[in-house]
């Protein structure tokens, strides 16, 4: 059975840490193309791949994005060279036939109100959002994700005129460890799982 090795795990969980300030140094697009194609090899519900993401890089799209956020995050996500908007599909059932193609999946969904549609979009892309990060993080990068920001008002920016909304977002890039606070507190295996 493989397993990675230590660095790996370092990389992934043991050091990384959520960033809140940025080097000044650019992220390939090349980069953020391999994260994505790393992460939609994650698991979703009947493969259902309901994450969409704007990758917000020009200074202009910036711009766009700034009056949504939460004061607290303006100036680290400004800083950042990328942020990306995760956001969730709701009619993801359109591109069942593609994604699931050896059962008629796009039936078991497409009749359903909109609030349970949500909740399984909000689900799957919060999985894949998680992939995300750990793509972002075994490609070198670091993250800094954050739901302090209006969706509404993302979600008119952004996806005007389709059934996307947004889930969370997450700077990108090179993490200045200076801006760091210490590591929070994590419990303990006994504490919060038990083996049945
Ligand atoms: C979904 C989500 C939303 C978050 N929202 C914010 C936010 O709006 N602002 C912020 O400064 N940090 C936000 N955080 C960062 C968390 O506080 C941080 O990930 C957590 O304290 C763990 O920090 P660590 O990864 O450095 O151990 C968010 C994290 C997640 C996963």
């Amino acid at each position: 059975m493989a397993s990675v090795n230590a660095l790996a795990l370092d990389l992934l969980f043991r050091t990384a840490r959520t960033h809140n300030g940025w080097q000044d140094k650019p992220v390939d697009d090349a980069l953020l193309m391999q994260a994505f194609d790393l992460a939609k090899m994650g698991a979703t519900s009947a493969n259902m791949q309901p994450m969409r993401i704007v990758f917000v890089k020009s200074e202009a799209a910036k711009e766009k994005l700034k009056p949504a956020l939460d004061k607290s995050n303006i100036e680290k996500t400004m800083s950042a060279p990328v942020v990306a908007i995760i956001g969730m599909d709701i009619h993801f059932y359109n591109e069942l036939p593609r994604f699931f193609p050896h059962a008629d999946a796009k039936a078991w969904f497409k009749d359903l109100p909109e609030p349970a549609l949500e909740v399984l979009a909000l689900r799957n892309s919060s999985l894949q959002g998680g992939y995300f990060m750990l793509a972002a993080r075994a490609l070198g990068l670091d993250c800094g994700p954050m739901s302090g920001f209006n969706n509404k008002m993302v979600d008119e920016l952004f996806f005007a005129g389709t059934t996307v909304k947004s889930n969370f977002i997450c700077n990108v890039g090179y993490g200045d460890s200076s801006k760091l606070f210490s590591r929070s507190p994590r419990p303990e295996f006994n504490e919060f799982c038990r083996i049945e």
